[in-house]
């Protein structure tokens, strides 16, 4: 027997944090669906789409291989959608494999000798290879070749192999963690940066004519403000709003009913969420604007130290919200502002310093 929804026993689905922008399985379909494939439908990183642009279009002139590149960027803004498009507009074939999956040098000397000519190797979190299988890819990336060692002791050999030319895509996350040796063997690094809401209101616009969604220019903007300048969140804002206007309303998504559906699901009109906000209120109220260390105010609001510098302190930065100093976490003007609640007066910080 399959189950009906009724409107009023619809629940917000509460899975895991809606606005995180790290990849769900509740991504999968939208990666398959929405995932640009060519230049063009990429939208956003203007320069480094046009560099990108100018280095295809002359390594095809030229008929050579690309120059290894490193992508680097918080999650969710289009690393491995970016190394995609590239071997497409290349014409060539993409494998894929990550930073913890290759355990073994023998691992990697598999993936590169079954690459073809001009093929693209994309590395997802290169920062997070081992040692040994870094010194494999050394030499590959430099000379197209493969030293491997024949034998233990006295009698070892060296053999050198050949492999195809090809191009090596890394991403990272976290660029300070990859090593100087592996960063200076790629010939090009490109930074993606939080996207504007007016790119983001284009990737939704996008993604709303794929997926066949009715919505108002106005709906598109208040969906695109409240991405975290992220399209990985645009679109699953996009496809829970869908959602919410097909069982509370008619199924068109305009302002009003964008900004009803997020605060249905809980994410304010920036983009934050109820852990965001508890964030805020406690160094605004608990705290009233002073600094506090990151352990104690991962104790506060009953977090992982490692979770709140990671997942929650990047996006509260970018907007200004709170300030890192050396005295510990510390909210600006601004937090306070967005909480509706007046500045606490004669606290360093607090008087428009920031
Ligand atoms: N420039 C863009 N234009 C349109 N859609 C985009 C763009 N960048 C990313 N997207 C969409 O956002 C989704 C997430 O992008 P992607 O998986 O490439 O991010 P990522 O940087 O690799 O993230 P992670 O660090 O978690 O691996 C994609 O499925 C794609 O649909
Ligand atoms: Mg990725």
């Amino acid at each position: 027997m399959s189950t009906v929804w009724e409107a009023a026993e619809w629940e917000a689905p509460d899975a895991e944090r809606l606005v995180s922008a790290e990849h769900t399985e509740d991504d999968l379909e939208i990666d398959r669906n929405l995932r640009p494939r060519r230049l063009p439908d990429y939208l956003g990183q203007t320069r480094v789409k046009e560099n990108l642009g100018v280095l295809i279009e002359a390594a095809c002139a030229r008929d050579e291989t690309l120059d290894h590149i490193l992508l680097s960027g918080p999650p969710g803004l289009g690393k491995t959608t970016l190394a995609g498009v590239v071997a497409n507009e290349l014409g060539v074939k993409m494998k894929t494999t990550s930073g913890p999956a290759i355990e073994r040098a023998g691992d990697l000397a598999a993936i590169l000798t079954n690459l073809e000519e001009r093929d693209v190797l994309f590395i997802d979190e290169i920062h997070r290879l081992n040692r040994a299988v870094e010194e494999v890819l050394y030499p590959a990336m430099e000379d197209y070749c493969l030293d491997i060692i024949i034998g233990k002791g006295p009698s070892a050999r060296s053999l050198r192999l050949d492999l195809p030319r090809f191009t090596l895509i890394g991403a990272t996350t976290r660029t300070g963690l990859l090593t100087g040796p592996l960063r200076d063997r790629f010939g090009m690094a490109f930074r993606l940066d939080y996207y504007t809401p007016g790119e983001l209101a284009d990737i939704v616009r996008r993604s709303a004519a794929i997926l066949d969604v009715p919505v108002t220019d106005d709906g598109t903007d208040e969906i695109a403000r409240r991405s975290r300048g992220t399209p990985r969140l645009a679109n699953r804002l996009l496809k829970r709003v869908r959602d919410y206007a097909q069982v509370r309303h008619d199924g068109q998504i305009t302002e009003d009913i964008a900004a009803e559906a997020l605060a249905f699901f809980e994410v304010d009109h920036r983009g934050l969420d109820k852990m965001d906000l508890s964030i805020l209120e406690t160094l605004v109220c608990k705290f009233a604007g002073r600094p506090v260390g990151l352990n104690t105010l991962a104790a506060a609001v009953s977090e992982e130290p490692d979770t709140l510098e990671d997942v929650y302190e990047p996006y509260l930065l970018q907007l200004g919200f709170i300030a890192r100093t050396p005295k510990g976490r510390q909210a600006t003007p601004r937090a306070f502002e967005h909480l509706g609640i007046a500045p606490v007066a004669g606290i360093p910080g607090q008087d428009g310093l920031f």
